[in-house]
């Protein structure tokens, strides 16, 4: 079995400070990173930032910078940010780096070779905030400006010298690779959307610039530089130190298992990218998650509307597992989703500090006070004990295949679900009752809720983790048992070792109004 996973974040355009929307993105990747490493996969994770194009050089020369000074000091903040959202990112690119330009000539070269790129001028329409080229039933006029209908970003008048990909050959192929890989484009609603558009018939792609110079240069001509997409997408390869497709990095990785992007971008990675790969004989990546937007108070955020969420204050304020927690359970995963001040709060309260946050402390200071404050070693179970830890158990399949599918909802739900089960079978089974009659049962008990406790922490481990691990932590179970493996097994306490402390797991929010 392949035991290698290869998953991707957008890399990100260093033209600003980065806000909840890369963060959104960032975590909902890093979540799968996680979980496919408890499912013992080797990971590679990648993200980074898009430094070229236009809409960056602009940037640049607004705050009277070099491309490069302003992009290392943006780029710096977007790396901060890894660590302020506790990603596991194994790699950070740089489309600025080395590493990169050899990669993206060696596309730029094998396009060239397979006669897939011609030489012409462009007339037509772009926008430099998409980086995108529109077509002209793709804009509208509003309040005398044009405006691409998708985006609602001005766009721009172009003509000039240009080089062009024949992306206008390659329709059927690329819906025979849709038909063949069903799984290519998620959510399904998405794919449609593409399948649509790709059925009209494709126009041929400009793929350089001539009217700036921030970029890659075009191998043999260098009044062009390469179109910022093409550029950008290649990042995926470069990291895995393409063209060396011998290296040990690109013969495990490439394909990609997963590109996670939001939907303003699914044109590029559904369709041009696939494009790009086959005609340079590459395979393309095996599946391409498009989610939704983050909206504030329902509408989306904007400097202008004062509705912006900042990760890092909230960070500051609730903690990096609130955030990851709220995030992912709030907002269905491929749908569009608002979030607020008020139901980050609630959800605090609710979810992590009254449910899990509650069910571990509770357990863990009644054995503090009861059982010398050591995880019982009892198994005898009775059907009530069995109900509860098989309900978990029996689902496993059903968790994994949730996860697989980027079903995080519902794997939520039911984990969620497992933790109130838990807190319900704590209150149910009454422990401080059966204590004095049958000290025996009480540690059966014990030993039931914290194998449920040690359950959900493995299953939360990817969305939570510095909880998680706190709470494995002070029941001594060892880092390198947190896997999917452990969930079954009986055996990862140690029975003669105390619990460590646990200082409070989730503060509760107060509500300020
Ligand atoms: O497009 N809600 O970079 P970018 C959810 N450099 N996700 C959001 C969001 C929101 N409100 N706002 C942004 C680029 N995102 C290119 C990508 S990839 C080869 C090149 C996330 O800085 C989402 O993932 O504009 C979106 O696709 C991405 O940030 C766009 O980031
Ligand atoms: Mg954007």
């Amino acid at each position: 079995m392949d035991k290698n996973f290869y998953i991707t974040t957008p890399i990100y355009y260093p033209s600003g400070n980065p806000h909840m929307g890369h963060a959104y993105s960032s975590i909902i990747a890093d979540i799968f990173a996680r979980f496919k490493r408890l499912e013992g996969y080797n990971v590679l994770f990648l993200t980074g930032t898009d430094e070229h194009g236009l809409k960056i050089q602009r940037e640049a020369e607004k705050n009277k910078k070099d491309p490069k000074l302003f992009c290392d000091e943006l780029s710096k903040k977007f790396k901060d940010l890894t660590k302020i959202l506790n990603l596991t990112n194994d790699d950070f690119i740089r489309t600025t780096e080395k590493r990169h330009y050899k990669s993206v000539e060696e596309i730029w070269n094998r396009l060239v070779e397979s006669g897939d790129i011609y030489l012409d001028k462009y007339t037509g329409w772009y926008s430099v905030s998409d980086e995108a080229y529109y077509d002209e039933d793709e804009i509208e006029e509003v309040n005398g400006k044009k405006i691409s209908k998708t985006s609602g970003s001005t766009v721009d008048w172009v003509e000039e010298e240009s080089y062009f990909f024949k992306l206008s050959s390659w329709s059927e192929k690329l819906l025979k690779y849709y038909k063949d890989n069903k799984d290519f484009i998620l959510p399904l609603s998405r794919k449609n959307e593409v399948v649509n558009f790709v059925k009209k018939g494709l126009k041929d792609l400009s793929v350089s610039r001539t009217s700036f110079s921030w970029g890659v240069p075009v191998p043999k001509n260098k009044k062009h530089v390469i179109y910022v997409w093409l550029d950008a997408l290649t990042n995926y390869i470069s990291a895995l130190n393409f063209p060396n497709i011998k290296d040990e990095n690109y013969k495990r990785f490439w394909p990609a298992n997963i590109h996670i992007i939001g939907k303003d971008i699914l044109r590029f990675h559904a369709i041009y990218w696939p494009a790009f790969l086959l005609a340079a004989k590459l395979p393309p990546p095996k599946k391409v998650f498009g989610h939704g937007w983050i909206l504030s108070d329902d509408r989306k955020m904007s400097k202008s509307l004062g509705n912006i969420l900042d990760p890092i204050e909230i960070v500051k304020s609730y903690g990096i597992d609130q955030l990851r927690y709220y995030l992912v359970k709030e907002v269905s995963l491929g749908n569009d989703g608002s979030i607020s001040m008020d139901n980050l709060k609630n959800c605090i309260n609710n979810d992590l500090a009254n449910n899990y946050g509650n069910l571990c402390q509770r357990v863990f200071s009644f054995i503090k006070k009861n059982c010398s404050n050591k995880i019982p070693n009892a198994k005898n179970f009775n059907d009530l004990d069995n109900r509860l830890l098989n309900q978990l158990k029996n689902n496993i399949p059903n968790l994994i295949k949730l996860m697989n599918n980027q079903n995080l909802n519902e794997f939520i739900k039911l984990v969620v679900s497992y933790s109130f089960d838990g807190n319900k079978y704590f209150n149910d089974m009454e422990p401080w009752t059966v204590k004095k009659d049958d000290p025996e049962r009480m540690k059966v008990i014990l030993f039931t809720i914290c194998e449920q406790i040690k359950n959900i922490s493995i299953l939360l481990n990817s969305i939570i983790p510095k909880a998680t691990e706190r709470v494995l932590e002070t029941m001594n179970v060892k880092q390198k048992n947190i896997s999917i493996n452990q969930i079954n097994n009986l055996e990862c306490f140690d029975h003669d070792k105390e619990l460590k402390e646990l200082d409070i797991l989730f503060n509760k929010i107060e509500n300020d109004n």
